[in-house]
């Protein structure tokens, strides 16, 4: 029985390698080569093309290759039945920590502002920004972002679907919590997956409840943000800047206001990316999980949409 790995346009070589060493007995195709299809048990994909998982007829899961699972989800063609898994990845987890960590540090030490007084060799000190940062998704990766930012002293709130339990964090939850949430939020991150429910969210109403000139990071995917409505709240001085990682279309043309906008910092959905190496283990404890019959680590409850 075989998997294939889905990885168009992106080097397999080291996944490839990483799954000879943690899944011997799995045969590895990268695709387009699928050897006989029937035999195709598992799909560890980024991003396939829309019908290219369903032609696999004896699947028994689909693995993501990163923490978002959206890329599978939004292919209708994928059978409801089929577990569907994220990736939960020890080193993809520490580059988002840095990634939002350099985000932060850059807006409440100026570095922009320093960067262009170097230019213009003037001498000045920058005006001091609110701290107190938010996170939007208590998951696997804000949750390790949140005890990051606690733990260089920088004050930390979360929001979440269900309450948690950070240490020295407090948690806000649903609807009911969000208003309260942002009101102590001076730097908004958001690592909330793609569902339905938060298209959007950071829009307009999210942006008028926070302190006004907060700054916004999106690490979690384009679909969350409201491209206009952060034009008008920069406009506006409602917020002082954006740091943006994820798009609603990848790549962002090249005529895209955001990229010369002198509030928003642009960079090309970076913020972390799964290593083979160390990613490899979850894929074949999956493979044992799923010929187990047992629920997949990271498995994606179909209803909730991540
Ligand atoms: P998890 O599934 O571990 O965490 C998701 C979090 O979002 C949970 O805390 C969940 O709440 C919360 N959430 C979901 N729906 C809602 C809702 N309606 N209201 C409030 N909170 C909600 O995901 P990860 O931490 O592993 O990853 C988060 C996202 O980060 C990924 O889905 C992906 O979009 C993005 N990402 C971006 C990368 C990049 O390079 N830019 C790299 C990797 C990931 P609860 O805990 O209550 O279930
Ligand atoms: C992921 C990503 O979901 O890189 O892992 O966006």
């Amino acid at each position: 029985m075989s998997l294939v790995l889905i990885r168009k346009n992106a080097p397999t070589d080291a996944w490839v390698a990483a799954l000879a060493q943690h899944c011997p007995d799995v045969r590895v195709h990268v695709w387009p080569d699928t050897g006989p299809i029937q035999d195709v048990e598992f799909v560890l994909s980024w991003a396939a093309d829309p019908g290219v998982i369903a032609s696999f007829p004896n699947l028994r899961a689909i693995f993501s290759l990163g923490a978002g699972a959206d890329h599978i989800l939004h292919d209708a063609t994928v059978p409801a039945h089929l577990p569907v898994a994220r990736m939960i990845d020890p080193s993809l987890t520490d580059a988002m920590v840095q990634f939002v960590m350099l985000a932060v540090i850059s807006h409440i030490r100026s570095y922009r502002q320093l960067l262009a007084h170097q230019a213009a060799a003037r001498w000045a000190r920058p005006e001091p920004v609110g701290k107190r940062v938010g996170i939007m998704g208590l998951g696997g990766l804000g949750t390790a972002c949140a005890a990051a930012l606690t733990g260089m002293g920088l004050s930390c709130v979360g929001w979440s679907r269900s309450p948690k339990d950070v240490p020295g964090v407090r948690s806000y939850a649903g609807d009911d919590g969000l208003a309260e949430f942002l009101a102590q939020t001076d730097i908004l991150v958001c690592l909330l997956p793609a569902t339905p429910a938060l298209v959007g969210v950071l829009g307009r109403k999210t942006f008028a409840a926070l302190p006004r000139g907060a700054y916004v990071i999106n690490v979690g995917r384009g679909e969350h943000l409201n491209e206009a409505d952060l034009l008008d709240a920069l406009d506006s001085g409602q917020l002082s800047g954006a740091w943006l990682d994820v798009f609603v279309k990848e790549p962002l043309a090249a005529d895209h206001p955001f990229w010369a906008h002198p509030a928003i910092t642009v960079t090309p959905h970076i913020a972390s990316a799964t290593v083979p190496e160390t990613a490899a283990g979850h894929v074949a404890e999956n493979i044992r999980r799923a010929r187990a019959g047992k629920p997949l680590a990271g498995q994606i409850d179909r209803e909730l949409g991540y």
